[in-house]
């Protein structure tokens, strides 16, 4: 996998860690294909196994050998034009906005080419400290992006935001305190820096921790610009959740918490990113599910969120994700969807479109994390949940999400039900406005000693209260 990446082959393609869950990473091999693993099996029929088909990120290559790469549909990303240009550098995508921006600025994005050694930040850290000319290239996958995106939209001022990850990766700075506990911040931001000799200086807002990045800090410049009510949660649900409580203008607790990339749909059997013909929300009519995309190329993060929420309505999942038989005559009709598969048993849309008992799970592990980490700053900051005035989703699922299905499903309790505002990608917009507002630079500047940051991940109750939150419902 890795040297497919460094070979700029399958650019584009989302793969899962390398731990044979995406199945994504698939090769053959034209002759002495390697013995098959049970990922291989798991994964790869018996035809596909016989014709040499095998996981790339499974296998080892000690010898020369011959294979073949599936092409990856190419897609366009025409940067269009502006005089000033924001990124948001985020895992799995990068977004960019062209200004004068006069309110939100229509956003774009491609897949981050540095998905093809991974999707989420642990996979990049463990890649980038493997050797020098792996952080090299990791770094230039990235940089050389925004190069093309000056270049093509003609633009002449510039600013990036990303998670501490991302931003360290692309500065080269020492990625170790991201890697290994006790965890630090590898860099303060908040400053103008040179990315690339072939770019003007870059605007990076303040990275408030070591997984509370410059993305977050520009994130809650763009919700205090719309003067919100105190106290406010912004919540940043992507590979990683960031969450910032705002007490008021001089009080502010954030934490955050590993997702993995299960809400983004990456990792999941049938797991997409938006697009055509990727499912991204269900409904229920007279004669049973009902959406408007067929056939089916896959199911987005948000299309699982919809799906889940509607089983688990329909009382098809039970509270620890797995399938159950429903008595009523439609939840029993829609029951029949459920099958033995060799992934396991799964709940079937469309043929080869379906939501296994494994993803539940991934997803499950996603919104455990939420909860907990909603929790932590709640009551660490002395508020119930009740007195929290709204609640601002940002981040890969608060574009498209209906917070209800995330009410449903647990990640948010039910009195946030009326107060959830979905704000769509907060970074990129904070980004730009701190590009085009001195103000906001320098409101930017104080909001490092206004911060605390609880390093949720480092308490020695986490992993029994992660577990104890592993199921649909508020805990
Ligand atoms: S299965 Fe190999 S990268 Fe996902």
């Amino acid at each position: 996998m890795h040297l497919l990446f460094e070979a700029g082959v399958g650019r584009g393609r989302e793969l899962c860690a390398g731990v044979g869950l995406c199945g994504k990473c698939r090769i053959r091999f034209r002759s002495e294909a390697p013995h098959p693993c049970v990922e291989d099996r798991t994964r790869l029929t018996l035809k596909q196994l016989e014709d040499g088909w095998r996981l790339g990120c499974k296998h080892e290559v000690t010898k020369s050998c011959a294979i073949e790469v599936p092409a990856v549909a190419s897609t366009a990303w025409p940067a269009g034009t502006g005089k000033v240009l924001a990124v948001d550098i985020g895992t799995t995508r990068i977004k960019w906005a062209l200004g004068p921006s006069q309110g939100r600025a229509r956003e774009m994005a491609m897949v981050n080419p540095q998905m093809g050694v991974g999707s989420e930040i642990m996979s990049r850290l463990r890649y980038a400290l493997s050797s020098e000319f792996a952080r090299d290239h990791l770094r230039r996958s990235v940089s050389s992006v925004i190069v093309d995106l000056m270049r093509q939209s003609k633009a002449s001022s510039l600013a990036v935001c990303g998670n501490s990850a991302m931003i360290a990766i692309l500065l080269d700075v020492s990625l170790k305190g991201l890697a290994h506990a006790p965890y630090s911040t590898p860099w303060k931001g908040g400053m103008s820096v040179r990315l690339d000799p072939q770019l003007p200086l870059a605007y990076i807002p303040p990275l408030l921790g070591p997984f509370i990045g410059a993305d977050i800090s520009a994130g809650l410049a763009y919700i205090e610009a719309q003067q919100p009510e105190y106290p406010y949660l912004l919540a940043d649900l992507g590979t990683n959740g960031e969450f910032v409580l705002a007490l008021d203008q001089d009080r502010y607790y954030a934490c955050s918490v590993p997702m993995g990339p299960a809400i983004e749909g990456v990792g999941l059997c049938c797991g997409a990113m938006a697009g055509e013909f990727v499912l991204d929300r269900v409904s229920l009519g007279p004669a049973g599910l009902q959406w408007d995309k067929s056939p089916l190329a896959g199911i987005s993060g948000t299309g699982y969120a919809s799906v889940l929420a509607l089983l688990r309505r329909l009382g098809l999942i039970d509270e620890d994700g797995h399938f159950q038989a429903a008595s009523m005559p439609l939840a029993h009709k829609i029951s029949q969807r459920i099958r033995d598969h060799r992934l396991g048993r799964i709940f079937e849309l469309e043929p080869g479109a379906f939501v296994a008992e494994r993803d539940i799970e991934e997803f499950l592990k996603a919104k455990a994390g939420v909860n907990v980490a909603l929790r932590a700053l709640i009551q660490g900051a002395g508020l119930a949940e009740g007195e929290v005035a709204r609640v601002y989703l940002a981040g890969a699922l608060g574009e498209h999400v209906d917070s209800k299905d995330l009410i449903t499903l647990g990640f948010f309790p039910e009195i946030w039900r009326e107060k959830i505002t979905v704000a769509g990608n907060t970074a990129l917009a904070g980004t730009m406005l701190a590009l085009e507002q001195d103000d906001v630079r320098a409101w930017l500047d104080l909001l490092p000693g206004r911060m605390i940051v609880d390093s949720l991940a480092e308490r020695t109750d986490f992993g029994p209260l992660f577990m104890r939150a592993m199921r649909f419902a508020w805990i």
